[in-house]
């Protein structure tokens, strides 16, 4: 019988290690939610990178544990982990990808240790893979694996989903191994990316780069009609629907409600990077202080940063970066009882940030580029009384979708000061209107929708091959 394979760096699962002894705890994130309907059922299975670098002595061990979770591990060593993910991943394609290409190091041996390391994916894969299978690979840790499943493999399905942006031509053309990465993703049958921008942009460096011959999205490959498509990816819906009534979030929302009052919140949650525009957000919040003093005492940012790739350089002169703005901030502007901006530098329960979806009065999402974008979705899905404002970025995958928010430039810190004065002045009316064509937004194409649709497609797309191959 044939098999479901979901490829991607890292498992759905956190593995930590505390004295020599691994814990595992399965990750709460949307895609691990959205495929879980897939990777559990029967044979199929998920391959993946456990997130850190297991003692050889205790692989087999966690491996046995994985097996009974329906998971496959790839074992990384150190140096792998420093040049293939900390190197290529995400000091090559990350910036180049999100239009940062000034914070791009093309070294050679990352180059060497992303093929080394996508080759060991590929090993994985096929110890597994049978024919008929259908090979599902997720984001840019993986851009060489499609390929080299197909040289092995002629005949699996291949279907490839590219998570962040793919920047225009003229961006991606800088990395120096920009025709390998494309030779790797048409080995793929069917490519999906979250907005029509975005498949655009990689058709069009496909036809610039390659010899190779395209028609609107289909992409003659060897022979093989490659697809590129758009498919925004949603959010658990009814699970964000379902925590605005948990119980546990309930009482977090009291406790809330009793620490600010009747103190306005605006909400910003993001992991630690560069993309985010997070040092541009604070400037925001500053300006619209300034702009508009009458709401000193009365608003405050509430601003999560979730710790992220804190080993890469970039990111860990961002956070002493947001740790002196924010601190400056407060200490310009604060009062005996109010701090302007109360900045958290970890990670929450999933339950605490329901309750500040649900309390707070603004969304303030800003990134300077961002393939998606799902707190701002899960901002709207958690608004169970259609009241709210949410702020957002035209850089973010999200602003082609949700376009009842207040879409901003994330570099016009003038126009974000202004988005939030006008948020906090908008008529209940007026924010229930948008936040009601949001929520049914967000609701219809969910992540379960999302993955059903990319599955049939992928289907079609082999079905599509095959008449073509009859004709
Ligand atoms: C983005 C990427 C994912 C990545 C995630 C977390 O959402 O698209 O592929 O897994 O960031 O980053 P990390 O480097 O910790 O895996």
């Amino acid at each position: 019988m044939s098999k479901t394979i979901i490829v991607s760096n890292r498992l759905p699962v956190k593995i930590t290690e505390k004295d020599g002894e691994y814990v595992l705890n399965p990750s709460e994130g949307g895609l691990a939610t959205g495929l879980g309907s897939i990777y559990r059922q029967g044979y199929n299975i998920w391959i993946g990178w456990p997130g850190l670098e297991v003692n050889e002595a205790y692989q087999p061990q966690i491996r046995e544990q994985l097996t009974e979770m329906n998971l496959m591990p790839v074992y990384l060593t150190q140096e792998e982990i420093n040049n293939y993910y900390e190197g290529f991943s995400n000091e090559i394609l990350w910036p180049v990808f999100h239009y940062m290409s000034v914070y791009a190091r093309y070294e050679q041996v990352y180059w060497d240790y992303y093929y080394q390391v996508n080759s060991k994916f590929r090993d994985v894969v096929l110890q597994v893979a049978e024919p008929g299978d259908v090979i599902w690979i997720h984001d840019y840790q993986l851009l060489l694996l499609p390929g080299m499943i197909r040289a092995e493999a002629p005949d699996v399905a291949i279907g490839y989903f590219q998570h962040i942006p793919f920047p225009s031509f003229e961006l991606f053309r800088l990395i120096p191994w920009r025709a390998e990465l494309l030779e790797g993703m048409l080995g793929a049958d069917l490519l999906g990316f979250h907005t029509f921008d975005d498949s655009h942009h990689f058709l069009n460096a496909v036809t610039r780069l390659l010899p190779v011959n395209a028609s609107a999205n289909v992409v003659m490959a060897n022979d093989r009609a490659v697809i590129a498509e758009t498919f925004p990816m949603g959010i658990d819906n009814a699970k964000f629907e379902e925590l605005s009534d948990d119980p546990e979030v309930l009482r977090q929302l009291e406790s809330l409600k009793e620490a600010f009052g009747d103190t306005h919140m605006v909400l910003s949650i993001d992991r630690l990077d560069y993309s985010k525009g997070i040092l541009q957000r604070l400037q925001a919040f500053e300006l619209f202080l300034q702009l508009y003093p009458e709401y000193v005492e009365k608003v405050i940012l509430y601003m999560i940063v979730v710790p992220s790739r804190d080993t890469v350089t970039q990111y860990k002169e961002l956070r002493d970066a947001i740790d002196r703005l924010a601190g400056s901030i407060n200490a310009r502007f604060r009062t005996i009882n109010w701090h302007p901006i109360n900045y958290f530098y970890r990670s929450f329960p999933v339950e605490t940030l329901a309750a500040l979806y649900n309390f707070a009065d603004i969304g303030l999402v800003t990134p300077m580029r961002d393939g998606m974008n799902l707190v701002s979705k899960e901002y709207v899905a958690s608004r169970k009384h259609n009241n709210g404002v949410l702020i957002l970025s035209e850089m973010a995958g999200a602003s082609k979708e949700l376009q009842d928010a207040l879409i901003v430039n994330p570099n016009n810190i003038g126009a974000i000061a202004r988005a939030l004065h006008e948020a906090l002045n908008m008529p209940l009316q007026e924010q229930t209107r948008r936040m009601k064509q949001m929520r049914q937004v967000v609701a219809k194409f969910n992540i379960a929708h999302w993955v059903k649709l990319f599955m049939a497609r992928l289907q079609e797309v082999k079905q599509l091959q095959q008449s073509m191959l009859a004709r």
